[in-house]
């Protein structure tokens, strides 16, 4: 009814909302190592201590916290005890990075670092609940805020004066920046004052709302049921916050070298020689590729474990032969279990008494693709081991990655979903689906994830899914849905998955070239442009719509298009060490400028463009017949990837950019490797090739990351971390490299190294001179290069 004229219908109003009770005055509290339990007139509050720059405080009405946690969090807190002192109106509670100001009469929490900046300060409606079990903490908000994170939401990247709703829902139409809720939800966002930042992660599955927009100078974060339950995390940095996020709810475990690659889908391929003609056709156009993706026609009435024989006929051999050819297959699997009393898993849900179900014992059935179907009650841990070990139908067939969708979960009917009414057993702790919707994908994604990994004796399982909370970055991939062939989804994908990154999601990426309505070849080249540098590159379009292969607009599109997918390929050594970096810190390989350089208001609500690492910029155009666009170059000296021109920074410059060209800048100062294009990303590179862009007076480095890219052995140390040092005197240019970690050996011959702007000097190579017949100057391009063989 939202999207008919209903919705403005004159006797449409609004319930009032139902009075909030305060929480009241302290009456009582006591120590108990890391926790501080308070008593107040009307609820229970317990603080406790993770490390000394995170604090978890929890609110019930009604008893004292449980203290339990959803799934989200993996963390055990560590040894802090803090201080408590007991004024006469106030309590303090102090770590060595936070100070807590806990006001008496009545209760009111105020969080400070440890030179007393002000974090998080409650304003006089502090903490409050509702007779309906809504829980809501209001907070005051300052002029110089800026809030980021919130998972996947649509809009630009500040989300200052805006307000979200967490609800995962199925959104085919419209993504549009009042569409709120969409797939996933991650409670969580990270403010930035003045530079510096703290963040906050409200740990509460129940639909909940955020809002940065009703009050000028005040906002809050609620939730329809459950504890206020938040952590505050000190920063200072945007990164120290995304280190101690993911702290909290785990670090992305480095994905498969091929879920790096290139990716085709489409809705659907719907036979095996429509996916072997698709194989071949990415071989003979040399376009390189690493999976393809078979959506739902690839099952036999769209039953989950099984193929239709017609139309896939042998999936085993087609599986091999396909990853011999270096390409993988990734079947989608969604969570609903056809009704069917001759289909084996349905029968084996039902003997078991896997699904989900009412309190009364009634199975819960909704309509999805395979029709009236049931849905696993992931809550449950026998469940999530029996759905995982389920996947050896995959993975004996080759099967390494596993494409989740519809997991909100998605149902065909008014609400979207499954009854908030069904009650999840949830290992004995039963909890109604009002309260776990948002995680039940996150549930499925642990099954599956967990699954897959104990079935490929020691290789990495690919996860990509739809739906998640926070923590899925530990299980899967997200991509953002079901966006559209549209510019402005163009436009919108990049804050949406800048502030994934943000929200701990560092692995994410949309549909390449839009999923519904018609792409057309210029739309399809600037996003290939663009997707080559986002983490998560997958090209995937709708039934019924203009095909989207690289080739399907003709050859002058497919040429950028296959450039671009190329590019992608060079830069892989690069991403890697990214990627690398990223599961041990959270830091996502995909970032706001904001990230870098934090001080600058420039970059605060800077949409149009990010970093990769800390070193690159990448400006997409996001308009079509357009040649040029605006670019924002941060203080210091920036490189131009294509022509090398040198450009200040500290001012936004207007770039040409024909539609062979996406603008690429690399700040001075920095290394940049590239591998070989190769036809796809498990072919070991045979040379690496360093870009080095010299600073005036600084000395450079770069560690290189590199594993076999596909087994847990980088785990086991079995990896190597390369070390360049770069160091420029008058001159002179003296270049150090050593093998920090050697226990993998990779298969490079020989290392090159391209110095630019720099034609003239005297090159030591690990201490050694080199020859002038060794080094090759090139005075079109202004640069030096050598090369040394690689034992
Ligand atoms: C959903 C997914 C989409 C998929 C389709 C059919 O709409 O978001 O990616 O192609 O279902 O499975």
């Amino acid at each position: 009814m939202e999207d008919t004229s209903f919705a403005i219908h004159p006797g449409n109003k609004k319930e009032m909302p139902s009075q909030y009770q305060d929480i009241g005055n302290i009456n009582n509290f006591k120590q108990e190592e890391n926790d501080v339990h308070i008593i107040c007139e009307r609820g229970y509050v317990t603080i406790r201590f993770y490390r000394h720059d995170i604090v978890r405080i929890v609110m019930n009405p009604f008893a004292t916290p449980s203290m339990q946690s959803s799934l989200a969090l993996v963390k055990q807190p560590e040894d802090v005890i803090p201080v408590v002192q007991d004024m006469q109106n106030a309590l303090t509670v102090v770590s060595d990075e936070l100070k807590l100001t806990i006001d008496k009469y009545p209760l009111r929490i105020s969080a400070y670092d440890v030179n007393d900046r002000p974090l998080v300060i409650e304003n006089d409606k502090g903490m409050a609940f509702n007779e309906k079990g809504k829980v809501i903490c209001f907070k005051e908000m300052n002029p110089d805020d800026h809030f980021y994170g919130f998972g996947e939401k649509a809009g630009f990247l500040d989300k200052r004066d805006e307000k979200y709703t967490m609800w995962n829902t199925d959104v085919y139409a419209p993504h549009n920046p009042e569409t709120n809720a969409l797939y996933q939800s991650i409670p969580y966002f990270m403010t930035l004052r003045d530079g510096q930042a703290h963040g906050i992660f409200f740990d509460n599955t129940f639909k909940s709302v955020f809002d940065m927009k009703s009050k000028a100078d005040e906002y809050s974060f609620s939730a329809e049921g459950g504890d206020i339950d938040y952590y505050i995390l000190a920063g200072r940095t945007p990164k120290d916050v995304l280190e101690q996020y993911t702290d909290l709810t785990g670090k992305m475990p480095i994905p498969p070298k091929w879920a790096l690659g290139y990716h085709q889908s489409r809705y659907s391929y719907k036979t095996e020689a429509e996916v072997r003609e698709l194989a071949d056709s990415f071989i003979e156009k040399g376009i390189p590729l690493d999976a393809i993706h078979l959506d739902i026609h690839y099952m036999d009435g769209y039953r989950v474990f099984t193929f239709d024989n017609d139309r896939f006929p042998d999936p085993k051999k087609l599986v091999q032969d396909l990853k011999e050819k270096g390409i993988r297959t990734v079947p989608i699997v969604d969570p609903g279990v056809k009704e069917d009393p001759e289909y084996g898993l349905y029968q084996e849900g039902i003997l078991g008494d896997l699904f989900c179900k009412y309190l009364d014992g009634r199975i819960f059935f909704g309509d999805v693709w395979p029709g009236n179907s049931a849905f696993p009650d992931f809550t449950n841990q026998a469940v999530r081991r029996w759905w995982g070990q389920k996947h050896q139908f995959y993975t004996d067939l080759g099967i390494e990655g596993i494409w989740n969708d519809m997991n909100e979960p998605a149902v065909f009917n008014e609400t979207k979903t499954m009854d908030v009414k069904v009650m999840h057993n949830n290992d004995g702790d039963l909890k109604t689906h009002r309260e776990l919707h948002n995680v039940y994908g996150l549930y499925m994604g642990e099954a599956t994830y967990h699954g897959m990994k104990s079935l490929l004796s020691g290789h990495r399982p690919f996860l990509l899914t739809r739906a998640g909370y926070a923590g899925v970055q530990r299980y899967a991939a997200v991509w953002t849905g079901d966006n559209r062939s549209f510019w402005e989804h163009l436009s919108m994908a990049l804050p949406m998955c800048m502030n994934l990154g943000l929200s701990g999601v560092a692995f994410a990426g949309p549909d390449v070239g839009g999923f519904a309505h018609d792409s057309s070849g210029e739309l399809l080249a600037r996003w290939t442009q663009f997707g080559a540098f986002t983490p998560y590159f997958r090209n995937h379009s709708a039934l019924d719509f203009a095909r989207q292969e690289p080739w399907s607009f003709g050859d002058k599109y497919e040429s950028i298009i296959k450039k671009y997918i190329e590019l992608r390929y060079k830069w892989l050594p690069h991403l890697y060490t990214l990627f690398q970096k990223t599961s041990e810190t959270g830091i996502p390989v995909m970032r706001p400028l904001f990230m870098e350089y934090p001080q600058d208001e420039n970059t605060y609500n800077l949409s149009d463009q990010f970093m990769i690492g800390s070193t690159v910029i990448i400006a997409p155009v996001l308009k079509p017949d357009t040649n040029h666009r605006v670019v924002y170059l941060p203080k210091g000296q920036w490189y131009d990837y294509w022509t090398d021109r040198q450009y200040e920074g500290g001012q936004h410059w207007l770039i040409e950019a024909n539609l062979d060209t996406l603008p690429i800048f690399i700040k001075a100062g920095s290394i940049v490797p590239h591998g070989d294009i190769k036809s796809s990303a498990n072919v070991a590179d045979q040379q690496i090739k360093f870009h080095i862009y010299p600073s005036t007076g600084e000395d450079l480095s770069y560690t290189l990351y590199d594993d076999d890219g596909e087994t847990f052995g980088y785990q086991d140390g079995l990896s190597i971390g390369l070390d360049i040092d770069c160091c420029f005197e008058e001159n002179s240019v003296k270049i150090d490299v050593n093998k920090r970690i050697d226990r993998f050996q990779p298969a490079w011959k020989e290392l090159l190294f391209e110095i630019h702007q720099l034609t003239i000097a005297n090159i030591f190579y690990n201490g050694s001179h080199m020859n002038e017949s060794e080094l090759t100057f090139d005075n079109k391009t202004n640069t030096t290069t050598f090369r040394i063989a690689h034992r």
